[in-house]
């Protein structure tokens, strides 16, 4: 595997997470293992106002439904205060407590996503069309950033197997390949670059045909708010978050194995697999605890995120230290 890139234009996010908190005075910033979970302590937000209209049709899941899915999740949400106000997104900005306010006024406007590439019916589709695929049910995954911090999100979205079957792979397609909106002009942090534009991500054709994987348009029975990726976005909850493409305007069905924003910039780092293991570390932390959003102590981190009786199946006699 070729070495990692410098890391000279970009903070790593655990010492950016640190830095802030020096910025801010709290006693924990020299240690490494200070992480979201003290920071939202020290930074409490109230009841965050986000202004995002109720996902017309969402059918949520009972908790019947999702053990017949093999998808229980039995741990308490994370607050939407939270979920809405500490996020990953670049391309609005690099500080996670910043990227609501960034994104605030984000236009989804006429929205289109192109599936394209190796299959028998490719199409344009608009959001109505995405709608028409189904409506949205809710699906309460864990979601654990490679950061070592993690939450419990009800989320809204269909299968993606559904958008796929509609435009028919060919018997040559063995990889999904995702692409993000680029357009600087409306995400500021494209201005900049922190990372290669436009943040593009892949998986294998089974692991986005499996049931889990979802196309997500909605959390807690709301349309997405633009800092969680709207108006529509990945979710596979048994990988790292950094797999979870946001605002995807272009899905192509292909041959090879896609380029992947953070596997490109760090491969020692990121893997393309990406999948949650508490048994491989990041080169510069451990990922075999995490911290919970919203929660003090920490958790352990389980194998596949908790979803390894759905998907273990997939990687047998894969080598996940060497594929991780
Ligand atoms: N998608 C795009 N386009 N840009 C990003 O910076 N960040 C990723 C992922 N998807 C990111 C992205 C990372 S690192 C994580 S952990 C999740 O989004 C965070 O999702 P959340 O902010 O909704 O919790």
């Amino acid at each position: 595997m070729a070495p990692p890139k410098p890391q000279d234009d970009i903070t790593p996010p655990v010492l950016y997470f640190n830095r802030r908190a020096i910025m801010r005075g709290a006693a924990v910033a020299a240690s490494a293992l200070a992480t979201g979970g003290l920071y939202r302590l020290l930074n409490a937000k109230s009841e965050a106002v986000v202004a995002t209209r109720r996902l017309a049709g969402v059918t949520q899941a009972t908790p019947r439904d999702a053990h017949a899915l093999g998808y229980p999740v039995d741990e308490p949400m994370t607050s939407f205060a939270d979920v809405t106000h500490y996020n990953n997104f670049y391309e609005f900005t690099t500080d996670k407590d910043g990227v609501a306010d960034s994104a605030a006024g984000f236009s989804t406007a006429g929205w289109r996503i192109a599936v394209e590439g190796l299959v028998r019916r490719p199409r344009v589709f608009s959001m109505a069309d995405l709608a028409a695929l189904g409506a949205p049910e809710e699906r309460v995954y864990r979601m654990r950033c490679v950061e070592a911090w993690s939450m419990v999100i009800p989320w809204a979205g269909f299968s993606l197997s559904k958008l796929l079957e509609a435009v028919e792979p060919t018997a040559e397609a063995r990889f999904v390949a995702f692409e993000t909106l680029h357009d600087p002009a409306r995400m500021p942090g494209q201005r900049v670059a922190s990372l290669d534009w436009p943040y593009v991500e892949g998986l294998r054709l089974d692991e986005a045909m499996h049931p889990l994987t979802l196309l997500a348009t909605g959390l807690y029975g709301r349309e997405l708010p633009p800092q969680d990726g709207a108006p529509v976005r990945l979710v596979v909850p048994w990988k790292y978050g950094f797999k979870g493409i946001k605002s995807i305007v272009k899905i192509s069905l292909t041959a090879t194995q896609p380029p992947c924003t953070w596997n490109v910039r760090a491969p020692g780092e990121y893997g393309f697999l990406a999948n949650v293991n508490p048994q491989v570390d990041h080169p510069r932390w451990s990922q075999a605890t995490e911290q919970r959003i919203g929660e003090t102590g920490r958790r352990p981190t389980l194998m596949f995120n908790g979803y390894a009786e759905q998907v273990a199946h997939l990687y047998a006699g894969t080598d996940l230290r060497a594929h991780f």
